[in-house]
């Protein structure tokens, strides 16, 4: 398989749109502000404000989305073109940090959005440093927020499988960027904690697991939804290139089993589940 990022988040977004926990997402809508000046963080090729505006959540609104790969945000410039010209969409490709240091001291959004983007984060340094960009009594949408539950059925060999899973979220937990911790396989539970000590009132929270399977080939829709199969491939490639060189594994026997979940996904077999939860909140003042 061809690893192609941009190609994975495209494939990822009817996945979420069934994840998305409902209650949070229409809890989202109720607050949202008229005409909102919006900043989404981690935004990669831009599907939540594709999303927001296909559900007209936003028809009126400023919206600016940073990601630090240039190419996402190539991509998102191109696939939010058509959006109606009252949507004023501002989209940069800089690294949060570089982005926070330019701002600073400038409260000037409304709504803040990370979605499947604050697991990847070391939450509490980074929470404080968003929230300085929000205006007082603004909103924050966090969604997508891994878990600690990734689920591969059919099982393979349940110790191994255990083993794989254990190690992958090891990886989670002890992955560095430019040095310094970066991750939680459980952001998302955590997330309540490090939320309440900033003093941020959580309006609505709930779990927003991603359940991937395909129809029977005798069914009319057969396989996998939209472009899921190619989702499913890339998360288990993914899992692949973090434990490839892990000591703890026979690597030919991983290198099996990781053919066996390819082979399962082919054959349409393969279910895939991961826990995540989303969060919908207030920074405190008024608005
Ligand atoms: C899992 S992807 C999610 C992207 C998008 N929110 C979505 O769900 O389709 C995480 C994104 O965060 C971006 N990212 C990671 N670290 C970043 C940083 N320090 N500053 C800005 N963007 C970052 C990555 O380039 C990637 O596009």
């Amino acid at each position: 398989m061809i690893y192609d990022f941009p190609h994975y988040l495209s494939a990822k977004k009817t996945v979420d749109d069934r994840a998305l926990n409902a209650h949070v997402w229409q809890m989202l809508r109720q607050n949202l502000p008229a005409q909102p000046n919006i900043l989404e963080v981690g935004a990669g090729i831009g599907t939540m404000a594709e999303r927001l505006a296909e559900q007209e959540f936003i028809s009126t609104a400023t919206y600016t989305a940073i990601d630090n790969q240039p190419e996402n945000i190539a991509t998102a410039l191109q696939r939010l073109a058509p959006l109606p010209k009252t949507i004023r969409l501002s989209l940069e490709a800089v690294d949060l940090f570089d982005f926070i240091q330019q701002k600073q001291g400038q409260r000037q959004w409304d709504v803040l959005i990370a979605h499947a983007f604050l697991d990847l984060m070391d939450v509490p340094a980074t929470l404080p440093q968003l929230f300085s960009l929000l205006k007082p009594g603004g909103l924050f949408y966090f969604s997508i927020n891994f878990d600690g539950v990734t689920t591969l059925e059919p099982t393979i060999d349940p110790a191994l499988d255990a083993q794989i899973e254990q190690l992958y979220h090891q990886t989670m937990d002890e992955r560095l960027t430019d040095g310094q911790p970066s991750g939680d396989s459980r952001s998302g539970r955590h997330m309540f904690s490090h939320l309440r000590q900033l003093g941020a009132t959580i309006l609505a929270a709930g779990s927003s697991d991603w359940v991937v399977f395909a129809q029977p080939n005798e069914h009319p829709a057969e396989g996998y939804p939209a472009d899921e199969k190619y989702f499913l491939q890339f998360i288990v490639e993914t899992m692949h290139r973090a434990l490839a060189t892990h000591p703890a594994l026979d690597q030919a026997q991983f290198a099996r089993w990781i053919a066996q979940r390819q082979a399962q996904i082919d054959a349409g077999e393969l279910v895939y589940i991961a826990h995540q939860l989303d969060f919908l909140g207030r920074w405190p003042g008024e608005q």
